[in-house]
Order: C-alpha cells, then structure tokens, then sequence
C-alpha cells in the first residue's frame, strides 16, 4: 500500500518510522511519503492561510497550495488513490472504517491545520477520486497530523503481513464475527499470582469451552459497563443462548 501524506509539520509524521508502521515500511508492505505543503507556496513567507470570507475567529488554508500539491501527488503514481481529509466534522473513524481502507492500494492524507482547508479544495477533488472526510472522535485537536497517526497505524495492522500474527486481530474489540460490537474483556499473563491477585481459574483450567464463555461473559460485562451503546448493536443472530442477563 503506498500512502501520502500533506502536511505545513512533515516532522509530525515521525513516528511513522517507528514500531508497526516502521516495520512495514522497511519491510516493503507500505511505501510512506510525507510531504511539506509549504513546496507548493511561491511567495517569500511560504502562505498556506488567509483570513475566512465572511468573517470569524482563526485562518483559513488557501486553496492554491493544496491544489498544486494534490496535483503534483496524484499525477505521482498509478492506480486509484483515496483521499483522506481528516476533520472533526468528518464521518467517525471505525474499525469497519479502517478494513475498508485496508482494502485501498494508495490513501493521501491532507492533515489541516486551523480552521480547515477551503472546502473548495474537498469538492474540486471528489471530482476526480474517492474521499473521505474522517473524524478520530468528538473532540478538536490543533491539527489533523494526530488523526493521521491513528487512521494509518488502524489501517497499516490490517495489511497482509504486517502484524507477527496474523490471528491476532481476529479478535480485536469491533472485529467482524461472534464478538462484533463487543468490546475485549480483561488478559492475563505469566506469573499465575502476583502480589496476591490471581489469575481466573477458568483460564488455567486448560478447557477451551469453558474458556470461550468465560471471554464472551466477560466481553459482555464490560461492553455493558463501558460502552451500553454497543450492546443494542450487536446482532441478534450472535446472540447466543447462555449470555446472561447483565
Ligand atoms: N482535526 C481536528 N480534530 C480532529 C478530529 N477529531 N478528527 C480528525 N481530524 C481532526
């Protein structure tokens, strides 16, 4: 998967080299490029911003720069590429959200500072390729380069290779299958005691059945508990028939 990043702070994007995505990148499974929009400026102050039309607080990005970037990088490679503008009032970022764009070969990411980039340039561009407009959640950061860091690092797990196991996102809190919409419930490791706690003894006990319900009454509990929204979500077909009232 190749990914493109635009961005007025590339040095944000350094934690792409690290960990998982790093891994992926010398691995050859992604191919990461960040940009400084700033290239794309021809006046002595390098402008991205203006103040808005019709007044109000904050700047503005000016469209001219984006256009002549997302020019430049599209015209860059073949195949379809995906815009991702990440905004807070974009639609929410989910792992559904995530598998599609898994699915992608090339997302670009236009990561916005301020009050947001001239919504002509979103318009200009759903002209010519899919885009997402993408929220990581309600609340506002002071740039979309975070939102960026979530939705690649989402996104970059999924890939063919990318995690050691390719198991271990079958699982996963919001993963499709039995346990969709149920968040993970508690894990446990090595030493079976410590400072006098210990481990459920179900999960000692060496029976996968028992096991396996043990995980999904403990999923239960703590979706109930921490996200009773979920609950009405998961599908009735998954319900099974010795979930416990909770
Ligand atoms: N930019 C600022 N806030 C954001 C959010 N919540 N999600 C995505 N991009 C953003």
């Amino acid at each position: 998967m190749r990914l493109d990043v635009v961005t007025i702070f590339p040095e944000y994007l350094e934690p792409l080299n690290v960990s998982l995505v790093g891994r992926a990148r010398s691995r050859g499974s992604l191919d990461v490029r960040v940009h400084d929009l700033r290239d794309w400026t021809h006046d002595r102050h390098r402008t991205v911003d203006d103040t808005p039309f019709g007044g109000g607080p904050g700047m503005v990005m000016k469209p001219e720069p984006w256009g002549e970037a997302l020019d430049e990088v599209l015209a860059s490679g073949e195949g379809e590429p995906v815009l991702v503008v990440p905004t807070p009032s974009g639609r929410p970022f989910t792992q559904e959200l995530a598998v599609e764009l898994a699915g992608k070969p090339w997302l670009v990411f236009t990561p916005a500072r301020y009050e947001g980039i001239d919504r002509r340039v979103v318009e200009e561009y759903r002209q010519r390729c899919e885009v997402h407009e993408v929220s990581i959640g309600d609340y506002v950061l002071a740039g979309g380069e975070a939102a960026v860091l979530v939705i690649t690092e989402a996104v970059a797990r999924l890939l063919p290779g990318v995690l050691g196991n390719a198991e271990s996102h079958r699982d996963d809190s919001f993963a499709p299958g039995a346990m969709a919409n149920l968040l993970e419930g508690p894990v446990y490791t090595k030493p079976p005691q410590w400072r006098g706690r210990e481990v459920p003894e179900v999960l000692l006990s060496g029976h996968h059945g028992r096991i396996a319900r043990w995980r999904r009454d403990e999923a239960l509990r703590r979706t109930a508990a921490n996200r009773p929204d979920l609950i009405g979500r998961c599908a009735p077909a998954g319900w099974d028939k010795h979930d416990r009232a909770l």
